[in-house]
């Protein structure tokens, strides 16, 4: 049996705990009350996990449509935090699910292993300081590369220990972290500060975990809203830089042995919430040939990660991805304007509020409100399912960096790397995810007919064991099609 993996960083936070108890409550298969109904699980707003539902374009979701996208409930999740309250404790400390669906995945979970977590305080704010007991200390926490080093361990150790023979996708949920000021221009300029330990140049957390992905061949997924991203950073998951035998000056060589499987680094900060409901309400008024002037927006909750966010270094990395959304649409007198409060009565339960102020004909205003009320960890979770999903199937149909981060910019408030001038429209993005997949699977695969799931399986599998390769698999898919 192949496993995906996924690595959240920050697992016992609302997003970490709520993933883990989505996928034991569909493995189980479980039902709960609510106020309303009897509930059961599923995988509702996860795009990868919903079989097609509607006409358009082949409806909504892709469960089924193309084949080897693997199955959430077969997932291996685990990760690292640095609380070290129990994960079944920390999902009833959050209150973000049903407390009879927390009763019935509580145990389970509180037996999940929380793996120490690398951290700098300096980077978060100090509500978070005090918590803070779960970390690698002594030699594992010495210097930059032995943090690397410890990163490498636990993630080669994790696997082992859950037979995961698919691709592992480490996600940073964890607390947003302020702006690091490190800047390198290669690869090798960014593994030699850390090797040689240059702590001095602010090296962030996010950039050690994401740096021992790229090392142990994992995908990176940077969630949160820090600068974790760079040129150099993506350079170094490429494959070509990444080469079996790299040159013996190259840095690579001080990391030996060092994975040179397709990975990806994609971000940055899911577009979960408000800021996704706003790519596609502009996209709207664009489309109807209105000029929009004013969008004010405020948001307010009372969650964790929002109290980390009221120290000013965090907030200011926030308030960057989330302004800073519309650029490439060149909307030059587009007056954006973001608020966000803290409000700690209402915990998870995110409200926010969006006024956009138009021009119509003959310059006339067109006005529209917007309000939406969800948990927040209920919109994030999707995305890092997905975003963790899509790893795994474009690494397997050796799907290029650049068509990936395409493929995914809906998923990110700042679609970075190669993904950096695709449209913000919502829509506009979904057109690119449909595109990439076509382009990787081939046309005949997204007729009429889909393929039976064990059919599906078994091809993947056998591309995943090197049985067979991406080729014969898309002949064999064609076979099945007719
Ligand atoms: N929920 C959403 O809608 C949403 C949307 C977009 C982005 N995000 C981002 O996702 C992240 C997680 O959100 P959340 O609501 O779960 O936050 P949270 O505060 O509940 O959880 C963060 C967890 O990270 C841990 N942590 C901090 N630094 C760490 C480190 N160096 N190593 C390991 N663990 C560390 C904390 O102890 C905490 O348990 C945040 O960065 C948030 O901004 C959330």
């Amino acid at each position: 049996m192949v496993s995906v993996g996924i690595l959240i960083v920050g697992i016992g936070g609302n997003n970490g705990v709520t993933l883990l108890a989505g996928q034991i409550a569909n493995r189980h298969n479980l039902s709960w009350e609510t106020p309303t109904c009897r509930m059961s699980a599923n995988w509702y707003g996860c795009l990868t996990q919903i079989t097609p539902r509607g006409v358009h374009n082949h409806g909504v979701g892709f469960k089924g449509r193309y084949p080897g996208l693997a199955s959430a409930d077969d997932c291996v999740v685990g990760g690292w935090d640095i609380r070290p309250t129990k994960l079944g404790q920390a999902l009833y400390n959050c209150r973000v699910l049903e407390p009879d669906l927390v009763r019935q995945v509580r145990d389970e979970m509180d037996r999940v292993e929380i793996m120490e977590g690398v951290w700098d305080p300096s980077f978060i704010g100090e509500s978070q300081h005090e918590t803070a007991t779960h970390v690698v200390t002594g030699k594992d926490n010495a210097s930059t590369r032995a943090r690397v080093d410890r990163i490498r361990r636990d993630i080669r150790r994790w696997r082992e220990k859950h037979n995961v023979d698919g691709h592992v996708t480490v996600i940073w949920s964890a607390s947003v972290e302020r702006p690091s000021e490190a800047e390198y221009d290669s690869p090798d300029a960014l593994l030699n500060a850390i090797y040689e330990d240059s702590n001095n140049d602010d090296i962030s957390p996010s950039m050690l975990y994401a740096v021992a992905s790229a090392l142990e061949g994992c995908s990176f997924v940077n969630g949160g809203s820090q600068n974790t991203l760079s040129l150099a950073m993506s350079a170094l998951f490429d494959q070509s830089y990444r080469q079996p035998a790299a040159p013996l000056d190259c840095a690579l060589q001080k990391f030996s042995p060092y994975s040179s499987s397709r990975a990806f680094c994609l971000g940055t900060d899911y577009k979960a919430g408000q800021t996704k409901f706003k790519t596609a309400a502009v996209e709207y008024l664009r489309a109807l040939g209105l000029t929009p002037r004013v969008i004010a927006s405020s948001n307010h909750l009372g969650n964790n990660d929002m109290l980390n966010l009221t120290t000013k270094k965090t907030l200011s990395a926030k308030m960057r991805v989330k302004s800073d959304i519309f650029g490439p649409w060149q909307e030059e007198d587009l007056d954006h304007k973001v608020a966000v409060m803290y409000t700690p009565f209402i915990g998870d339960e995110k409200r926010d509020f969006v006024e956009y102020t138009s021009l119509g004909f003959l310059g006339s205003p067109h006005t529209m409100v917007t309000y939406t009320r969800c948990m927040d960890s209920i919109l994030c979770v999707p995305l890092m399912v997905d975003s963790a999903i899509w790893c795994d199937f474009f690494v397997n149909h050796d799907v290029s960096q650049k068509d990936a981060a395409r493929a995914t910019a809906y998923l990110f408030k700042v679609p970075e790397g190669d993904a950096k001038d695709v449209d913000p429209g919502f829509f506009h993005q979904m057109g690119q995810l449909e595109e990439v997949l076509e382009k990787a699977c081939g046309n005949s695969l997204s007729g009429e007919k889909m393929l039976e799931h064990d059919d599906l399986d078994l091809i993947s599998l056998g591309v995943r064991k090197g049985i067979i390769s991406v080729e014969q698999a898309t002949q064999l898919r064609g076979l099945a099609q007719k």
